[in-house]
């Protein structure tokens, strides 16, 4: 990661702290966790939360094409330097909250950076209502989490349905995380 995105983030994180809410960007090793399943035939992706773009960079490095890509951001500065990072990304400056309304049909996977268990439930579900609208059968929600509880909270699983799979714990991001792939389990992932 460059300097200047180091900077960038950091100083979001003094200014808007309640939307960043992650002490560092994530590390390159919870990035390859994250993007462990995405397969570059399997159809397009969705990105929420991308910041400075650490995840967005690991996507497009397993062969997704930037049109393919679609990285939404509330923060009009880290808009600004993903647009500058990757040219041909499809950057949406918006709230994750309206993923629902994305023109993206039968995405393979949300992956998502969003500080997800600090967001009071009716954002939590429309940002998972409007995932399961935008992924294909079988598509997953791909979330990191610092805690030991599932990032997403219990009634909105209930809602959707949702089973989930976890990675290991990833030490080398600040703090430790691990990854869980929510999906439908009747949709066949
Ligand atoms: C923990 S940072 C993660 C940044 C990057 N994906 C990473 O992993 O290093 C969370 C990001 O989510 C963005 N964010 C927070 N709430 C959001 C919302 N409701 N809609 C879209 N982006 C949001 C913040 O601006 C910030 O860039």
């Amino acid at each position: 990661m460059a300097t200047s995105d180091f900077a960038l983030f950091m100083g979001q994180l003094l200014r808007k702290p309640h939307q960043v809410v992650a002490l560092a960007p994530s590390s390159r090793f919870l990035c390859a966790e994250m993007v462990a399943e995405i397969d570059p035939a399997a159809g397009p992706v969705i990105e929420l939360g991308a910041g400075t773009g650490n995840i967005t960079q690991a996507i497009l490095d397993r062969g997704v094409r930037p049109q393919d890509l679609h990285s939404i951001e509330m923060n009009p500065e880290f808009c600004d330097r993903l647009r500058a990072r990757f040219p041909g990304l499809n950057v949406h400056q918006m709230s994750a909250g309206d993923v629902g309304s994305l023109p993206v049909e039968t995405a393979q996977a949300v992956v998502s950076g969003l500080p997800l268990l600090s967001m009071p439930v009716a954002l939590q579900r429309a940002i998972l209502t409007g995932t399961f609208q935008r992924v294909r059968k079988g598509g997953t929600y791909v979330q990191f989490t610092y805690g030991p509880k599932p990032p997403v909270t219990r009634v909105v699983r209930e809602e959707l349905g949702l089973d989930w799979r976890v990675s290991g714990k990833i030490w080398w991001n600040m703090p430790p995380a691990r990854v869980y792939r929510f999906f439908q389990p009747g949709a066949g992932a």
